[in-house]
């Protein structure tokens, strides 16, 4: 075999193998793929949110029934259990937990079709180391759509919680102990103008004096410094763009996990916003929220909840993009 003949067999012999490879690793992370989701329950129905309890249990709010429901996630097939029943006609949105184990819920009265505000948009106080126990903490009678919650100072103990508006564009702060509210957050930002979505802020979480948050509509993923009482310290940063969210997570490393409800996948978008990958393409419909788990075994699983019914669990070390 004459050099050059040799150098070309090599060529074909690389192309060959790496064509090989190629078919291999794209084999490999379809199953990668496969196991690193698996469906811990089928709803009939709409859900939008979820948290997490100590124990590791699921809460989930449901948008067609005004209930909450509790999920064991490590029981394969556990069957939900009602967690609390509100008011007759209620949808149940933003759900967050206000000390342990007692967690802060928005419920309004809704047309489900053009989820205009009907009446008694509300914020309650959810204590599941009392069976459920439930008080009202205060009425938002100004809310247009209440959607995604969160609280500050912390999940271990709250004094504020604060609420995102996707129709009115801004954040509301209820005060748990007085039940004051206030319109805290009132910025462009959080606005959406014309467009197809109508629906600005959705989802918002409070870290270290920070609020990040999704503007639907705007399709951006933002944050803005906050004061102690729930208003705006400075000016709001895009952090990452293109993103139609809904509610999101946020890891120990400051990683989002955001949900998009009509772009079909879950992102990922790195504590500056410099790396943006879209996991999960087209393998769920209609992602809602998501939330960590909080036990050993599951840190790294991100529950993640659609309004086509699913409770999902995403093993996003394991997922590849
Ligand atoms: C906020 O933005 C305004 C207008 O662009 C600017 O004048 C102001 O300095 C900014 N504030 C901060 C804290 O960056």
């Amino acid at each position: 075999m004459t050099p050059i003949c040799s150098a070309k067999l090599t060529l074909f012999l690389i192309s060959f193998f790496s064509l090989l490879l190629y078919h291999v690793s794209a084999a490999s992370t379809a199953r990668r793929q496969t196991s690193a989701i698996s469906t811990i329950y089928q709803f009939p129905n709409q859900l939008e949110n979820i948290a997490v309890r100590p124990n590791g249990n699921l809460l989930i709010s449901y948008i067609t029934a005004p209930e909450l429901y509790e999920i064991n996630p490590s029981a394969n097939v556990g069957r939900p259990s009602i967690a609390h029943t509100f008011p007759n006609g209620h949808s149940v949105f933003g759900i967050q937990e206000i000390s342990p184990d007692v967690f802060a819920v928005a419920t309004g009265i809704i047309d489900q079709l053009t989820l205009q505000a009907e009446r008694e948009y509300t914020v309650w106080r959810v204590d599941m180391t009392a069976d459920g126990a439930t008080t009202e903490i205060a009425k938002v009678p100004d809310a247009e759509f209440l959607n995604g919650l969160t609280v500050i100072p912390s999940s271990e103990a709250a004094t504020t919680v604060l609420v995102a508006d996707s129709f009115a564009g801004c954040v509301w702060a209820v005060d748990i102990a007085t039940g004051a509210v206030t319109k805290s957050i009132d910025d462009e930002s959080m606005k959406v103008r014309g467009g197809a979505i109508p629906i600005s802020v959705n989802g918002v979480l409070a870290r270290g004096g920070t609020l990040y948050y999704t503007n639907m509509g705007q399709r951006n993923f933002l944050s803005i410094p906050l004061n102690d009482d729930g208003t705006a310290a400075g000016n709001a940063t895009v952090i990452a763009s293109d993103i139609g969210g809904d509610d999101f997570e946020i890891d120990a490393v400051g990683t989002a996990y955001i949900t998009t409800y009509t772009d079909n996948t879950l992102f990922r978008v790195s504590a500056a916003g410099e790396l943006m990958t879209s996991i999960l393409d087209f393998q769920l419909n209609g992602l809602t929220a998501a939330h960590f788990g909080r036990t050993a075994d599951d840190e790294r699983t991100l529950y993640v909840v659609t309004n086509e019914g699913r409770v999902v669990a995403v093993q996003v070390d394991l997922v590849d993009v």
